[in-house]
């Protein structure tokens, strides 16, 4: 792995292009195993860099057979440029612009990375966020050159009847041989990451939008024939956006048409190029029979995501990679924010806590822990990650809570005016939300180490009533502990929203020493010291304090609430999302627990009073179902792993079953009668009503089957074979597969049977069956991967069996090794097909450390085997060499 190990490239070395390029028109010339590629590209010195005489034009370039370069219409020899493996450099034309022509051929059909032009079931379609473009011509692949494209597509009529680029369709027409081509124009000027192309037999859908401003926008979503069917979804989700983002932001679409096209073979869940969205087909195609609650939710987030990005992303956009979240995590907090005003507000922020506890956290433990805007990488596609997304939108949510809703947007239209059409960084972006908002004082320098030190920050908090003096004081520690490359951490900015709970239930009023003003019951202290004190004044008896409300910073509370605060929290807080959160804790401090005893060798013995404390959740769950099914559930087996210094695998599932059981066998009739209550949902709706009403009954139905309910049984068996809805019908049969039901088996090859032509849904069957935590799980999986419905080289595919099996928190970590070789074996194997899609999977490994001596010998092995694969990509190397440091 040492000789000629890949090199990082740093941010510190950023230098602006030393030519721009203004015009780029694009020819293909789409055939078989031979695909040509004419780019004619107007260069034009950039004045950024005048003084310092003329420049070579350096083009990034891979996989490619280059023809013939042309600079002003004359044609070079070989011996006027330099072609290296990754790069054609051609001598500093003498003018100020020249006019650049170059010659490739590619071959897409080959494409087995999926990056750049490649193949999908026959279908021609690009992916060139974030360096794809490469694959296709010579060009400087990088987000700070923007030009206006003309793209002419030329095909084969009857193969591919459809032909799409960027922009508006100019012109169109016939060829001889039976080929045919359109011509595309696009007028905004555009980085090439955001480049696409589309050639294929697909049918569409067709609707239409009208803008504020009056302007009809024809709205497509482009399918596989036999899919129009499941786009309606996509499409309703697709006007909610434009809609949203005028009344929201202020923000109105800028063409006559939007394309979306949905493709099988995709290594994300979608792009953003301008006005021609790339999408996985799990975030556009759903049915009722066919996807769940949760696919409805994502599509609705990931349509709008994509949408959003045409401001956040492609009218501004980055101007290097390690400005990533610059558009990321500002676009997940709007789609964050649009599925909120869509659905219900608590339920979506607890789910997106979830996420990014789950995630995150603890990628922010491990050996590939970064900041949100990174210092250096090995392969940018490394760095579509938790933190740059999911933190990158926290950090854009404190803005807001800094700011209030009225000085974010001012920040957010100032962005705007001094930006568009610009790439920009994160500091652009700090510096409009700051001279918006002049008045208000925050140390945005502080603000800034958000983006810059990576790690979660603990806060230790601790309270102290003093019933003499009516004060309460609140102390606040941060630490945040050293993380990769960042030895020494300096003291964050934390928002805390909060409130003190007095012991009636109800919010005190909250006024701080020296402080007169009426006061509020709920306000936003701001920790900006490694300790902090705050002591309020005038309060009548002991409350509870109700900190990070609404999860206002991405921290770790560490507070020593006793199990009475925890419990009065989750009947009494105001804030819902700290009643929810009150729940956890405590449901993690009881499981915990009695891991502990188990290691001890004592019995476990579940405490009645959490028991009885979840009943109560359960007598309420009619007011507000959704919110009832997320109080019920239990944190996750990963979730308490991480709360542990060394994790404990058969502890922490052994427990989390014992409690679940327990619950299910003490509150067995009022979780009968609330499944019962909730099973009518009338005819089919993703409102949130019904979807409450579902969720809500299938935890219920959850906890039956984990205490092994007779009746429970009967009713899940029920639901698998005559539910219409998919998600009760996965549901079901995730609750059998996760049994030792003797129906278990055929239950699963009957859903086989009935559901062998829907990639999508065989996806679910495959990741049920990765993730049941039985003893022959990894012979299961292994048995799978010759199934005539799986292929390794379909990335969606590879996550559900794959990728699911190695978020098994028990199989995956067998004591034997067992898991970790299986997974070692596939990342190797996808090392040489699909880079991206390897160095994820490869991630399942980045925690190794955390487990015991047994699991982390075995699981060294497995890096080991992969450090030393011949070829190893970028990709791969990457994780796999941090991992090993
Ligand atoms: N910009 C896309 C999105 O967030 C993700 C594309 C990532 N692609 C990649 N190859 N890393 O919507
Ligand atoms: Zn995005």
């Amino acid at each position: 792995m040492d000789k000629g190990s890949p090199r990082a490239i740093h941010l510190r070395d950023y230098a602006p292009p030393a030519w721009l390029i203004d015009t780029v028109d694009l020819a293909f010339d789409l055939r078989e195993g031979a695909t040509l590629v004419t780019s004619r590209l107007g260069i034009r010195r950039n004045p950024a860099r005048a003084g310092e005489g003329p420049q070579p034009l350096v083009l990034d370039g891979q996989d490619m057979e280059l023809l013939t370069v042309a600079v002003d219409n004359r044609l070079l020899t070989s011996d006027d440029y330099a072609q290296g493996p990754e790069s054609l450099t051609i001598p500093a034309p003498a003018g100020e612009t020249a006019t650049v022509e170059i010659v490739t051929r590619i071959k897409p059909e080959e494409n087995t990375a999926l990056e750049g032009l490649y193949k999908s079931s026959g279908n021609y379609c690009t992916q060139c966020e974030a360096e794809g473009f490469r694959k296709i011509t010579y060009f400087q692949d990088r987000p700070d050159v923007m030009a206006k494209y003309t793209v002419r597509i030329e095909a084969e009529r009857a193969k591919y009847p459809v032909l799409l680029s960027n922009g508006n369709l100019v012109d169109q027409g016939e060829s001889a041989d039976g080929r045919h081509w359109t011509r595309w124009d696009d007028p905004w000027p555009k980085p090439c990451y955001l480049f696409a192309l589309v050639a294929g037999k697909l049918v569409h859908i067709e609707d239409h939008f009208t803008t504020r401003s009056g302007r009809d926008v024809t709205l497509r979503i482009y399918v596989e024939p036999g899919n129009e069917d499941k786009c309606g979804h996509a499409m309703e989700s697709l006007k909610k956006s434009m809609k949203w983002d005028e009344d929201a932001y202020g923000l109105e679409y800028d063409l006559d048409i939007f394309n979306i096209v949905a493709v099988g073979d995709f290594n994300m869940g979608a792009m953003e190029n301008k006005s021609l969205n790339v999408f996985n087909t799990k975030y556009i195609l759903a049915r009722p029979d066919t996807a769940t609650d949760m696919d409805f939710l994502g599509i609705e987030a990931v349509v709008a995501h994509e949408y959003f990005h045409n401001w956040t992303g492609n009218r501004v956009t980055c101007r290097d990679w390690f400005q990533l979240s610059l558009k990321e995590g500002l676009t997940v907090f709007r789609d964050q924010q649009f599925s909120a005003d869509m659905n219900s507000a608590p339920v979506k922020r607890i789910q997106d806590v979830q996420r990014l506890r789950q995630v995150q956290f603890a990628e922010d433990a491990g050996p590939t822990a970064h900041p949100v805007r990174p210092e250096s990488y090995i392969e940018i596609n490394n760095f579509y990650t938790p933190t740059v997304y999911e933190k990158g939108a926290e950090v854009l949510r404190m803005y807001h809570t800094l700011l209030g809703a009225a000085g974010y947007r001012k920040g957010i239209d100032l962005y705007f005016a001094r930006h568009d059409g610009q790439a920009v960084t994160t500091d652009d972006f700090l510096a409009a939300m700051r001279d918006a908002n002049p008045d208000v004082s925050v140390d945005w320098e502080q603000f800034r180490r958000w983006y810059a030190q990576a790690g979660t920050p603990v806060v230790e908090g601790e309270g102290r009533y003093d019933a003499d003096a009516k004060t309460y004081t609140l102390t606040l520690r941060q630490t945040l502990a050293p993380t990769p490359g960042q030895p020494e951490k300096l003291p964050m900015l934390v928002p805390v929203a909060m409130g003190l709970v007095g012991q009636d239930g109800q919010d005190l009023p909250l006024r701080l020493a020296g402080e007169d003003a009426p006061a509020a019951t709920e306000r936003v202290l701001l920790l900006t010291e490694a300790e902090q004190s705050f002591t309020f004044t005038g309060v009548a008896s002991k409350p509870v304090p109700s900190l990070f409300r609404g999860f206002s910073a991405p921290v770790k509370l560490r507070f020593a609430y006793t199990d009475g605060d925890l419990t009065f929290l989750m009947a009494n807080d105001s804030d819902a999302f700290n009643r929810w959160e009150a729940g956890q804790t405590l449901a993690a401090k009881i499981i915990l627990g009695l891991v502990a005893d188990r290691a001890a060798g004592r019995d476990m013995v579940v405490p009645q009073g959490f028991v009885a404390a979840l009943g109560k959740a359960l007598d309420r769950a009619g007011e507000d179902t959704s919110f009832a099914a997320l109080a019920l559930s239990l944190p996750t087996e990963s979730y308490l792993g991480q709360l542990m210094e060394v994790i404990d695998v058969d502890g922490i599932h052994a427990a989390r079953d014992l409690v679940k059981a327990a619950i299910g066998r003490t509150h067995r009739n009022a979780l009968l009668k609330a499944y019962r209550d909730n099973a009518d949902t009338g005819p089919f709706s993703v409102s949130p009503e019904a979807i409450g009403k579902r969720s809500c009954k299938n935890a219920c139905l959850a906890y039956l089957m984990a205490a092994g309910d007779e009746e429970g049984r009967r009713l899940c068996l029920e639901q698998f074979r005559t539910a219409a809805g998919m998600t009760d019908v996965i549901t079901a049969l995730m609750l059998i597969a996760d049994s030792d039901m003797p129906e278990r088996e055929d239950c699963l090859a009957a859903f086989a049977d009935k559901w062998k032509g829907e990639a999508l849904v065989m996806d679910k069957w495959f990741s049920i069956q990765a993730m049941a935590s039985h003893p022959d799980t990894v012979k299961r999986v292994t048995a799978l991967l010759s199934h005539p419905s799986f292929s390794i080289r379909n990335p969606n595919k590879v996550y559900a069996l794959v990728g699911g099996f190695s978020s098994n928190p028990v199989c995956f970590h067998a004591a034997d090794g067992s898991g970790y070789a299986f997974l070692a074996d596939r990342v190797i194997e996808l090392n040489a097909l699909n880079p991206q899609v390897a160095s994820r999977m490869v991630k399942a490994f980045a925690r190794w450390r955390k487990y015991d001596g047994e699991r982390q010998a075995a699981a060294k092995v497995e890096l080991e085997r992969i450090a030393h694969t011949p070829n190893l990509s970028r990709d791969v190397y990457e994780i796999v060499a941090r991992s090993l440091e």
